[in-house]
């Protein structure tokens, strides 16, 4: 039965659900501090031990708070909603060392795309047959890497890619990533992965002659994807591959139904719980229980997850209309142009590479910690946000409303977690973003 209630999972009373997490969460080791505090008492302790009178260098750089409870609760969830899958978590959206290794201890498998994540992984202690290498197009030496640390699961999903796996790890257990409808999703995978329907009785008939082992069949409805159907069209056609599999011979064991599911703080559209009402009767329907499902979720474990805070490091005075830009324009009700030290060569590259608009809130005004009740009771201000490098791409939004800020001054971004660390560069040689931990699962 999969629940289809509209309603958050409530978090249950951890302790007993598993056997490495207590009430402070899971019992990791760590080199670093993870405090159990509400997230928005973390960022004010954090502001009050910056003095702008005597801090250092960096003292006031931007900075991730990341809620490895939020991760937990949304494990539970999964769990709840969507039982009969595991989820392998997709590291590419967020390779934070404490994320994986929370994971890892939760017990999801990991879908890697690269040597790097899969050693990441692998370093932690996490058993090879818990990884599924979910790229399709692998370089060669990397498929030696997996054959020497026995990561046997990847995808495939073109003949010269069965050749090259046939010469360097014959025994690999190959799932054929298949191609679905991603029209309705933020990023279409499908541009670049997934073998067309027509073309999967070809992949297969060469598989066989090849004698390799085909597994079963995988998908990805596309990341960011806003249209819940897209999940249950896709099972289906993975069905009707999995029986061109029989017919040839093959006994296909794993259905992945990839990536592609919302983060949790979707208010209305799309849903978790709207995706498992469709998702999780599907598979029931198509698929008996002998096969083993599992999912390959990113977004969904962390994008809620992680808040970025950064300082106002720069504002500029501009008129109304175009006669008064680029000088100060003595004007009554100005409107500005605010600089902040993380940009879209930072954390903000979700901007343009994850196609989000992420939306600043006002955190510090005038050294005085602000609750949202309170700065939205303030007059507004027409203004854009721009990141600190010396590129006029640098800009995090071009128009938006806030109360009247100033040089010092703090914003804050939350529903950060997923895109946006991982792509980060150091154009300019402003560092990335530090991330400090709490867990608000008490
Ligand atoms: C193969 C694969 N699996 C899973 C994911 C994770 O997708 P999402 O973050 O939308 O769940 C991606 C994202 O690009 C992907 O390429």
């Amino acid at each position: 039965m999969h629940p289809v209630a509209e309603t958050a999972v409530m978090p249950p009373d951890v302790k007993g659900r598993h056997p490495d997490f207590d009430s402070t969460g899971p019992s990791m080791e760590s080199s670093l501090p993870i405090s159990n505090k509400p997230v928005h008492e973390v960022i004010r302790e954090k502001l009050d031990s910056i003095h702008d009178d005597r801090w250092e260098a960096d003292e006031e750089n931007s900075f991730f708070i990341g809620d490895l409870g939020e991760i937990y609760r949304q494990h539970l969830r999964w769990q709840s909603l969507l039982p009969r899958i595991e989820p392998f978590y997709a590291v590419k959206c967020n390779p934070d060392p404490m994320v994986v290794k929370m994971l890892a201890t939760l017990g999801t498998g990991f879908d890697c795309a690269s040597k790097t994540e899969i050693e990441q992984v692998l370093n932690l202690g996490v058993d090879p047959s818990r990884i599924i290498y979910a790229n399709p197009c692998k370089q060669r030496s990397f498929i030696r890497y997996s054959q020497k640390q026995n990561v046997k699961k990847m995808t495939f999903d073109n003949a010269e890619e069965l050749y090259k796996i046939k010469a360097l790890f014959p025994d690999a257990e190959l799932v054929l990533r298949i191609l679905t409808d991603d029209s309705n999703s933020l990023c279409q995978l499908g541009l670049k992965f997934g073998a067309p329907l027509a073309t999967t009785g070809r992949l297969l008939r060469l598989a066989r002659e090849l004698d390799l082992n085909v597994i079963g069949v995988s998908f990805h409805v596309g990341s960011g994807c806003f249209d819940a159907s897209a999940f249950g069209d896709a099972v289906c056609r993975a069905r009707k591959v999995f029986d061109e599999g029989e017919e040839l011979g093959f006994n296909f064991t794993l259905l992945d139904v990839g990536g592609g599911f919302p983060g949790a703080d979707v208010q209305d559209g799309i849903t978790f719980e709207k995706v498992a009402a469709i998702l999780g009767p599907a598979v029931d329907q198509m698929f008996p229980s002998n096969i083993r499902v599992i999912a390959e979720p990113g977004r969904y474990y962390v994008a809620s997850a992680f808040t970025i805070c950064a300082h106002i490091i720069a504002r500029r005075t501009v008129g109304r209309d175009a006669s008064e830009l680029h000088g100060e324009s003595g004007d009554e009700h100005p409107e500005y142009m605010y600089y902040v030290n993380d940009g879209m060569y930072g954390s903000f590259n979700c901007i343009i590479f994850d196609h989000q608009e992420p939306v600043a809130q006002v955190l510090q005004k005038d050294n005085v910690f602000m609750a949202e009740a309170e700065w939205s009771m303030e007059q507004d201000y027409k203004c854009s946000i721009w990141g600190p490098t010396c590129d006029s791409i640098d800009c995090l939004s071009k128009q938006t409303s806030l109360p009247q800020l100033d040089v010092g001054d703090w914003l804050y971004w939350k529903n950060m977690g997923a895109y946006t660390i991982c792509a980060a560069s150091q154009f300019n040689g402003f560092k990335k973003s530090e991330v400090h931990y709490t867990n608000t699962f008490i």
